[in-house]
């Protein structure tokens, strides 16, 4: 017997659920619905149209997550940690946050936010390392129904400001800096230079990490510490929890697409609870007592929906690593699974090759004995790296689960159970219950039957799908329901094997992934236009060993002669400075002109292709205005 009503043991269940939630979704995910705390029950479980779009999960039922991760496991679990925290020193102590803890912590740092003069409904916007406090913030936004949006501590001040002032956050929540490997990141600086744009922010609630010195203006800065010391004067340790509906705003996280700005992805409260904590009590099998460890970082859907929300809605023991996994030297996963005997571990596919890189000596004498789950996220997984973490991590035992899911359904949509059903290296294998994809061609049309390829849509909501994208509901359609009707649009491609494996195949649409993060070509494109000598550019993506993909820029540049070396210098840095150093180029050439249609649109098909290396077939080139400079691009490759 499983302690959760809603985890299945077997094939058998696993088919028999899958078939129950497509022929009756209302019924089924009322079921697991049932197993969380509601303060009132549903009124309907679900209603929804794809062309709005509008999707209502649990209409009318009021909860709190937090009563869910924290309150609700008191009684039974209150001693047990919730969160273990090693820090990027393996030298300091870590930390343990029980239940109890952790509870108390949530409720003392609420009590700061509303000290601050934050209510329900405000936007805060969060840029901090991986440290618990940073767990703590967001479960206090969520326990006063203040809408969190997690800023990852890799973003520019430009970055920072944009998401900012699009959700137009009056407060920020940040630290002093961070640690990762050895470099000391500056996080307070970064904040000032963003609010010089922002003056919807009243407060900035400081946290002591690094202890470099920053400055602090009065009226508007306070430090974290100095807070909770206030809050503990004021005497009173718990904070009520809000009741919210269960289609309240939970959080905002901004993610790229193939346009333009970055979108807020909006989840909600309820349906999101209730499909992250299935999905993780399914997908990696987590039995209580196990140590999880998911080595993203909070900054990104992962860290929201598979360290924070999902294990601990499923009282679980869910461990945050400040670091990073080569400092100080490329065993550093493998000690803290050591350390913690991690049961389960859930990483990147680009970590796992940048680790093989190092050789098997960091592996040799860690005992990994403890293992019985891996998992991986956010890219396509090699069949090299699959088969390395397989042997030399899993030594063949563990169940390796690829998980397929994007930041807009905020879980888990395809993967296989670990041991439940069969993995199939570089496959996400198989729909979780409730998911329902297919494949259509360029018209829209769905393509029946196994061995077939195409793009990927899911045809019926989820309880955690994209509610709208923030302050623009148009954007949302245009992007995600507006390609296909009555399709959720994945932005993937995909093949179906013989017997009705997915494979992901990668984005079919003008969006990169660079070491598992998402960043749109057009978005880099604007910032390098941002140089003064840029005249035009053209970012496509070339495969990579380590990260997946890498970033190839085409520029043209003005004023004739240049230092070649200084200039892409120049133009790297002013990508930095405008997204963050995650969107540095990696490619730089310079070019006289980019191959474009006679109405002036550039072939990034041409450019795809060189930059991949295929410099012989290049297709059609004869509606290019100028097909001499597909010849220079092609000679000048790099
Ligand atoms: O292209 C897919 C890829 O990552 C995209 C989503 O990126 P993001 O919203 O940043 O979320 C990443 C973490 C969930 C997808 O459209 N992707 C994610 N997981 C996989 C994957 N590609 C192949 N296999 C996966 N397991």
């Amino acid at each position: 017997m499983s302690n959760y009503p809603y985890q299945i043991r077997s094939r058998e269940q696993y088919d028999a659920a899958y078939k129950r939630s497509v022929e009756d979704p209302e019924g089924f995910w009322a079921e697991v619905a049932d197993s969380f705390q509601w303060h009132r029950r549903w009124d309907k479980v679900l209603e929804w149209n794809f062309t709005e779009p509008k999707v209502r999960w649990f209409g009318g039922a009021k909860l709190n997550i937090t009563e869910n991760c924290l309150d609700r496991h008191l009684a039974e679990r209150g001693d047990q940690p919730a969160i273990i925290w090693e820090p990027n020193n393996p030298e300091e102590d870590f930390r343990v946050l029980s239940y109890k803890e952790l509870h108390f912590k949530v409720c003392q740092f609420a009590n700061v936010l509303k000290n601050n003069g934050v209510k329900k409904g405000d936007r805060v916007c969060i840029y901090m390392p991986m440290v618990p406090e940073l767990a703590i913030a967001v479960l206090a936004c969520a326990r006063l129904g203040i809408i969190h949006s997690v800023v990852f501590g890799g973003f520019s001040a430009q970055s920072i400001a944009d998401r900012i002032q699009d959700a137009q956050c009056n407060l920020v929540i940040t630290s002093d800096g961070g640690f990762r490997g050895n470099k000391e990141i500056p996080l307070k600086s970064v904040i000032d230079d963003a609010l010089v744009q922002c003056p919807s922010v009243k407060k900035v609630i400081v946290l002591t990490r690094t202890r470099v010195a920053v400055s602090m203006i009065k009226g508007r800065d306070v430090w974290w510490e100095d807070e909770v010391r206030k809050v503990e004067t004021q005497g009173n340790p718990v904070c009520p929890a809000e009741t919210m509906d269960a289609e309240d705003m939970l959080f905002i996280l901004y993610t790229s697409g193939s346009t333009g700005k970055p979108k807020g992805v909006v989840h909600t409260c309820g349906g999101y609870m209730v499909f992250t904590a299935y999905s993780f009590v399914n997908v990696f099998q987590y039995q209580p007592g196990d140590v999880y460890f998911c080595t993203a970082d909070i900054g990104w859907i992962t860290g929201h929906s598979y360290i924070v929300y999902g294990p601990l809605a499923a009282g679980a023991t869910t461990l945050m690593f400040e670091g990073i996994p080569t400092w100080p030297d490329a065993g550093r996963f493998w000690d803290i699974v050591d350390k913690f005997k991690v049961n389960i571990l859930y990483t990147a596919p680009t970590a796992i090759r940048s680790l093989m890189g190092f050789g098997l000596d960091f592996v040799k004498n860690k005992d990994l004995g403890s293992l019985k789950v891996l998992g991986t996220v956010g890219e396509p997984i090699n069949e090299e790296a699959w088969h390395w973490y397989d042997e030399n991590i899993g030594k063949g035992r563990c169940p390796i689960v690829d998980t397929w899911w994007q930041t807009e359904t905020a879980g888990i949509l395809i993967s296989n159970m670990a041991g439940i059903t069969p993995g199939k290296p570089a496959h996400a294998t198989l729909p979780l219950p409730g998911v329902q994809p297919i494949l259509v061609d360029e018209k829209g049309e769905e393509l029946q039957g196994n061995s077939i390829s195409g793009n990927l849509c899911i045809k019926f909501p989820w309880p955690s799908i994209i509610r709208t994208t923030y302050g623009d509901h148009e954007r949302c359609r245009q992007t995600y329901f507006a390609t296909y009707p009555n399709l959720y649009f994945t932005g993937d491609g995909a093949l179906r094997d013989e017997v009705g494996n997915y494979r992901i195949t990668g984005r079919v649409d003008d969006v990169l992934n660079v070491s598992g993060h998402r960043i749109g070509t057009a978005e880099v494109e604007n910032a390098i236009n941002m140089h003064t000598g840029v005249v035009e550019s053209a970012v496509v993506g070339y495969p990579h060993e380590i990260k997946g993909q890498g970033i190839y820029a085409y520029v043209v540049f003005s004023g004739g002669s240049h230092d070649n070396d200084l200039a892409s210098k120049d133009i790297v840095q002013t990508v930095a400075r405008i997204i963050g150093p995650i969107a540095k180029p990696d490619k730089i050439q310079f070019v006289k002109g980019l191959p474009k249609t006679r109405s002036g649109k550039i072939m990034r098909r041409i450019l795809r292709k060189i930059a991949e290396g295929e410099l012989q077939n290049l297709g059609d080139t004869s509606t290019l205005l100028d097909p001499a400079v597909v010849d220079e691009i092609r000679n000048g490759r790099l």
